[in-house]
C-alpha cells in the first residue's frame, strides 16, 4: 500500500460534504488502494457538528481512511495537502443569483489562496466548489502565486453531468453510452450547455446525438435552459441546493484529473483561460479538457458555429464583469 495522501475539504460540516466526504473516504477519487488523510476545515460556530461528522467517519470503518483531522484553522487545514476540494461558502438561497453570493464569498477565497500557497504542496489540485466557482478559483489563484495556475479549478461537473442524464434520457439509453456533452463558460444560468459535438453509442456504432435526436430546437433551446435552471429547480423542490449531485461531481471531477479521461472523451472543467475559442484569457473558463498525468489540456479544434459563439461570448462577459466586481470588493 502506498503512503497515505493527505486532502482537505472546506466546508466540511455542510451538505455536499456530508456526501462527499464518504466518496473520497472509501476510494472513488484516488483509487481503491490509496489511503487517504482527511483534513476537516470549517468555521468555529460549526465545530461541534463537525465532531458528529468525524464520529460518524470513524463508524464508517473505512480501511483507507487512515485519519481525520478537523479544524477551524487554514494552517492546520491545508498543511502539505495534495488535494483541497474547496467547498465552504455560502450556498444559494431560493430567489438568490450567484452575483448576490459574490461579495460574501470572495473574501473566504482569497484567505484559502493565502493558506493554500504558505501550507499545501505546490502540486496540490484545487478544485473550487463553493459559489460564484470560476471566480471563486480565480480569486484563489491570485493569492496563491507559488502554485501554477493551472492546478485550480473550478466545478462544472454537476451541469455536465445534468446534460449527460437529460440527453441520455430523451434518446432513452443508459448514461454511460452518451459521451463528450460539454458546458462552455460560468457555472451559472449563463452556461452553455452544448450538444453539437456529443456522441451516443448505439448497439455498438458512435453516431452523434444530432442526427439520433433529430429535433435542432431541443438541442438548442429546451435541452440548454433545462439544464441551465437545474439548480434552481433542485432548490425549488427541496428547498436547499443540490448536495448528493454536487459531491458525485466533484468526485467525478477529482478522480478524472488525477487519474486520466478515457481516451476519445472529454469532459468540462473550469479552468484558466489560454484564449481557446477567442474566450478573453485570465478567466476560469468552463472547456473541454482531456486530462494525462495529471495534466489538462482543452480539447482543440472543434467547430463553433455562430449560435455557439454568440453564447460562449454572452458567458465570457458575465466573468469578466463577476473578475471585475470581485477585484473592486477585495480592494475596497
Ligand atoms: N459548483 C457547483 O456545481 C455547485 C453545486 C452545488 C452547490 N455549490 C455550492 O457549494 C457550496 C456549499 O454548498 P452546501 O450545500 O454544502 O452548503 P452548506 O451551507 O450546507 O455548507 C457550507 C459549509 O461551509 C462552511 N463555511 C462557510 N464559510 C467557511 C469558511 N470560511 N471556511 C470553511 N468553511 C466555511 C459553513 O459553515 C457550512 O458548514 C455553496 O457555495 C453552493 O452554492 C456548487
Amino acid at each position: 500500500m502506498p503512503e497515505p495522501i493527505r486532502v482537505v475539504v472546506t466546508g466540511a460540516a455542510g451538505q455536499i460534504s456530508y456526501s462527499l466526504l464518504y466518496m473520497i473516504a472509501k476510494g472513488d477519487v484516488f483509487g481503491y488502494e490509496q489511503p487517504l488523510i482527511l483534513h476537516l476545515l470549517d468555521i468555529p460556530p460549526m465545530m461541534d457538528v463537525l465532531q458528529g461528522v468525524v464520529m460518524e467517519l470513524a463508524d464508517c470503518a473505512i480501511p483507507l481512511l487512515r485519519e481525520v483531522i478537523p479544524t477551524a484553522d487554514p494552517a492546520v487545514a491545508f498543511k502539505d495537502v495534495s488535494a483541497a476540494f474547496l467547498v465552504g461558502a455560502m450556498p444559494r438561497k431560493q430567489g438568490m443569483e450567484r452575483k448576490d453570493l459574490l461579495s460574501a464569498n470572495v473574501k473566504i477565497f482569497k484567505v484559502q489562496g493565502e493558506a493554500l500557497d504558505k501550507y499545501a504542496k505546490k502540486d496540490v489540485k484545487v478544485l473550487v466548489v463553493g459559489n460564484p466557482a470560476n471566480t471563486n478559483a480565480l480569486i484563489c489563484s491570485k493569492y496563491a502565486p507559488s502554485i501554477p495556475k493551472e492546478n485550480f479549478t473550478a466545478m462544472t461537473r454537476l451541469d455536465q453531468n445534468r446534460a449527460q442524464a437529460q440527453v441520455s434520457a430523451k434518446i432513452g439509453v443508459p448514461v454511460e453510452q452518451v459521451s463528450n456533452v460539454i458546458i462552455w463558460g460560468n457555472h451559472s444560468s449563463t452556461q452553455f450547455p452544448d450538444a453539437s459535438h456529443a456522441v451516443v453509442n448505439l448497439s455498438g456504432k458512435q453516431l452523434t446525438v444530432a442526427e439520433v435526436i433529430k429535433d435542432d430546437s431541443w438541442l438548442r433551446d429546451t435541452f440548454v435552459q433545462i439544464v441551465q435552471k437545474r439548480g434552481a429547480a433542485v432548490i425549488a423542490a427541496r428547498k436547499m441546493s443540490s448536495a448528493l449531485s454536487a459531491a458525485k461531481a466533484a468526485t467525478d471531477h477529482m478522480r478524472d484529473w488525477f487519474q486520466g479521461t478515457v481516451y476519445g472523451k472529454y469532459v468540462s472543467m473550469g479552468v484558466v483561460s489560454d484564449g481557446s475559442y477567442g474566450v478573453p484569457k485570465d478567466l476560469v473558463f468552463s472547456f473541454p479538457v482531456t486530462i494525462k498525468n495529471g495534466q489538462w489540456s482543452i480539447v482543440q479544434g472543434l467547430t463553433i458555429d455562430d449560435f455557439a459563439k454568440q453564447k460562449l461570448a454572452i458567458t465570457g462577459k458575465e466573468l469578466e464583469e463577476e473578475k471585475e466586481e470581485a477585484v473592486a470588493i477585495i480592494q475596497a
